[in-house]
């Protein structure tokens, strides 16, 4: 159980949460949401314990499990099986038990013999801690979550962004802990395993908090809803489903609309009841203060208007480029002994629109990679066409440098733009003159998206690669977004989970790895988005 007391939430000069009272039982099933940067993943980094609110008390009894938004780099040469099985304590036992295995087999008898008597001894712990049901039920979760024998077997240094939070989450839910604390759980799952985590959570005994944009798996795991509002530093907590708080919330929309018009009405008559007072010498001051006053209240509505705002997004026209601005052909990839995909061609035209449909781990990242040159295939070659201009969008934003500030980032990917233009581009992406000098490293996670977006935005790149695109965005950014996907002109080689943005993009070709077998796009490929 985590108990949170008059929690007061800071960062720089901002309030995120003024002052919250709530409680994380057993059987709550919470799902925290609000508009990118509203606050979500700071608190629940503060609720998890791994930073300190600014003001209040926040109690924990029991263990608590922590998913993070960004993957974490823990110990790289840990295998994965057994970052899973340490969340028990069981990853040292089997590491023993398979050392004296290999000794068992040895033709030195002293040896064998003292290997017998430790494995005995080990496999008795092994036991107690839940034994070989331990162990398959820790595979099951993992293979539930698209980790398979292959992947559980590779250290965690080898291990794509998307996978090592797989790997996480696989843990967190192993580990049986008492309260849940989940950021985005979705963002790198496919369909089944997002399904698969929908009925887990549905039936887990403790409590637990999401933060998710999918509404499907709120609907259908949470019975408790707290909306962070942005604008107003509060946490409203309700204590209904999704459907019903949806309806309840649009109620105190209206009425909080109805209050504010209200405050306009009152602050415009004191305002010219200020006038007409400020005539007289006795009423000066009085009038001086009801202006204030006025003011005060007009402020606070002005800032509720400029924070509900979404960027406005279009993609600029693409440079000018060739016919075919971007080729590849004979492209392979192998990590270790396992080929990711062989002989892969591909051929963009200019305009032209190609979605990469794939299950998890058939290489749609590593081929994005590969042609925006970051990664070298181990044969084929990528060829850039007449004129092209590659923008690339990276699914964990490993393109932004995280030390830099956002205006360095979005400089260094328009060197020629001016500052004013810089600040302008921020400004329309809602990066407001305070937000603009930040290290990237403390925006949010739709932050980051917004500013990597924003860098794309600048270059006038006429073939665009995008990987996950949409992950991390509120559902008004997200629209934003494919909005102006939609009527992009340059050529989009595009990446996604999200149907919806596939949509919008209008393919007319579909590439399927592993075995890069090149279609015309169709409506049973539609079918195949969610479930890759
Ligand atoms: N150390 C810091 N200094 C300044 N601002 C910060 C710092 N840490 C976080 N912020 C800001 O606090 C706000 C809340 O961030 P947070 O990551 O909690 O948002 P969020 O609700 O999780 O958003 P998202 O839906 O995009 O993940 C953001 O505007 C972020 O830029
Ligand atoms: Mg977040």
């Amino acid at each position: 159980m985590i108990t949170a007391h008059a929690v007061e939430l800071r960062v720089g000069a901002r309030v995120l949460l003024e002052e919250a009272t709530f409680r994380i039982a057993a059987g709550d099933r919470i799902g925290l949401v609000g508009r990118n940067g509203a606050g979500k993943t700071t608190l629940t980094k503060t609720l998890a314990g791994e930073s300190l609110p600014t003001g209040g008390q926040i109690t924990r009894a029991g263990e608590v499990g922590y998913l993070p938004q960004d993957p974490r780099t823990g110990d790289l040469d840990t295998l994965a099986m057994d970052r899973v099985l340490a969340a028990r304590g069981l990853d040292t036992i089997v590491r023993g038990m398979r050392e004296a295995e290999t000794a068992m087999s040895s033709a030195d008898d002293e040896t064998r013999d003292a290997a017998m008597e430790r494995y005995t001894k080990l496999e008795a712990r092994f036991t107690a801690a839940g034994g070989y049901a331990a162990e398959s039920e820790a595979s099951r979760i993992a293979s539930n979550l698209g980790l398979d024998e292959r992947v559980l077997g590779q250290t965690i240094g080898t291990l794509s962004g998307g996978q090592r939070r797989r790997v996480e989450l696989a843990r967190i839910l192993f580990s049986g802990v008492e309260t849940l604390l989940l950021d985005e759980p979705t963002n790198h799952l496919d369909a089944d395993s997002i399904l698969w985590l929908r009925d887990y959570l549905k039936a887990y005994p403790g409590g637990f908090v999401v933060i998710s944009h999918d509404t499907d798996l709120l609907r259908a795991t949470v019975n408790k809803v707290f909306h962070l509002d942005a604008n107003r530093g509060e946490l409203d907590q309700y204590n209904l489903g999704w459907d019903a708080y949806l309806l309840q919330r649009e109620t105190d929309e209206k009425r909080r609309k109805r209050e504010r018009a209200n405050t306009e009405k009152k602050a415009s008559v004191l305002l010219a009841q200020a006038d007409k007072m400020r005539a007289k010498a006795t009423k000066a001051v009085a009038a001086q203060n009801m202006a204030r006053r006025a003011e005060r209240m007009l402020s606070s509505l002005e800032e509720v208007r400029a924070s509900d705002k979404v960027a406005r997004l279009r993609f600029p026209t693409p440079a000018p480029c060739g016919r075919t601005p971007l080729t590849a052909s004979g492209l392979s990839k192998t990590y270790g002994s396992q080929e990711v995909f062989t002989d892969v061609g591909l051929a963009i035209d200019k305009g032209s629109r190609v979605v990469i449909v794939g299950l998890n781990g058939a290489g749609k990242t590593t081929l994005l990679r590969m042609l925006a040159g970051i990664d070298t295939p181990d044969t084929g070659e990528v060829r850039p066409g007449h004129g092209l201009k590659l923008g690339y969008y990276a699914q964990e934003h490993e393109t932004l440098d995280q030390t830099r500030t956002v205006v360095e980032n979005l400089r260094s990917a328009a060197p020629d733009l001016t500052d004013t233009q810089v600040r302008s581009v921020l400004g329309s992406f809602l990066f407001s003159g305070d937000d603009a000098d930040k290290p990237v490293r403390v925006l949010s996670g739709g932050e980051k998206t917004r500013l990597a977006l924003a860098a794309l935005v600048v270059s006038a790149a006429n073939v665009l690669l995008l990987d996950e695109p949409t992950n991390n965005l509120d559902p008004a950014s997200r629209e934003e977004i494919l909005g102006a996907l939609r009527s992009y002109e340059g050529a989009v080689v595009l990446v996604s989970h999200d149907e919806g943005a596939v949509e919008a993009l209008n393919p007319e070709r579909v590439v399927l790895l592993p075995d890069g077998i090149e279609d015309l796009w169709g409506p049973t490929y539609a079918d195949l988005i969610s479930l890759a």
